[in-house]
């Protein structure tokens, strides 16, 4: 899981390298299909087919602007401005890593850029929370409290990863502490908090996987895989 995490790094630095206006999802979908293969991985998305949905075509998931998560790449070319999630499965071995960022192409607003921020801090809010004996609601709550304000997305959330990328617990981004299944050392969890300025209502799109706020507002995504150990939490989708 600690290779997967490190290729799954490695990609996400060289894709968010080229971030840049005028570049499409699809550009970076080739970009993420041909880093992960360099590395001697698999991407983790192509054909995922959950709950009758049809199967995932692309390597990540490319989610701009009003688009919360799972956005399909497409010839959407990325403008100044635009905020981008970009989310990346990698399998290694056998082993899945699952994590994603959100970034700016070129100059952002102050107030996109403060929703990123504020969701990347509660990120690291929650993987501080991930020790062994504490609760998955302490890491709800981690999450939770740091929204300052911005809407809290309650239908989607982390979960367990490892030989499949969605296993169990789910992992709310907002909870009571002390409440849920006590974290044990070598539990894995992808933590992935998203954030908006809106509404928290979304739906999902006809295509049955591009999810969007309701109410077109802007959101935020991060994630990262995080490993319960005997100490500090140890990222595995981090190069340290
Ligand atoms: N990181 C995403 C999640 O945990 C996985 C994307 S689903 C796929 O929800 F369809 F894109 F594969
Ligand atoms: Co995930």
């Amino acid at each position: 899981m600690r290779q997967s995490g490190r290729i799954n790094a490695e990609v996400r630095a060289a894709l968010r390298g080229a971030v840049r206006p005028g570049v499409t999802g699809l550009e970076l979908d080739a970009i993420a299909h041909r880093e992960i293969a360099a590395r001697g991985a698999v991407p983790t998305f192509p054909g995922y087919a959950p709950g009758g949905r049809p199967p995932y075509p692309g390597a990540i998931c490319f989610s701009v602007n009003e688009e919360l998560v799972h956005g399909i790449p497409s010839d959407r070319v990325l403008r100044e401005g635009d905020i981008v999630s970009i989310d990346l499965g990698v399998t290694y071995r056998g082993f899945v890593s699952d994590a994603a960022f959100t970034v700016a192409v070129g100059a952002a607003s102050g107030h996109a850029e403060r929703l990123m921020s504020t969701t990347e801090a509660a990120l690291e809010s929650g993987i501080r929370a991930a020790c062994a004996g504490a609760r998955i609601g302490d890491i709800a709550h981690a999450i939770g409290s740091r929204a300052n304000g911005y809407g809290i997305i309650a239908e989607y959330g982390g979960h367990g990863v490892g030989r499949e990328m969605h296993e169990e617990p789910h992992v709310p981004n907002t909870g009571l502490p002390g409440r849920g299944l006590r974290l044990k050392p070598g539990m894995v969890l992808a933590l992935e908090p998203m954030f908006c300025s809106g509404d928290p209502a979304t739906m999902e799109l006809a295509d049955r996987w591009t999810v969007v706020m309701r109410d077109g507002g802007l959101s935020a995504h991060f994630e990262e895989t995080v490993a319960i150990t005997d100490g500090e939490p140890e990222v595995f989708t981090r190069i340290r």
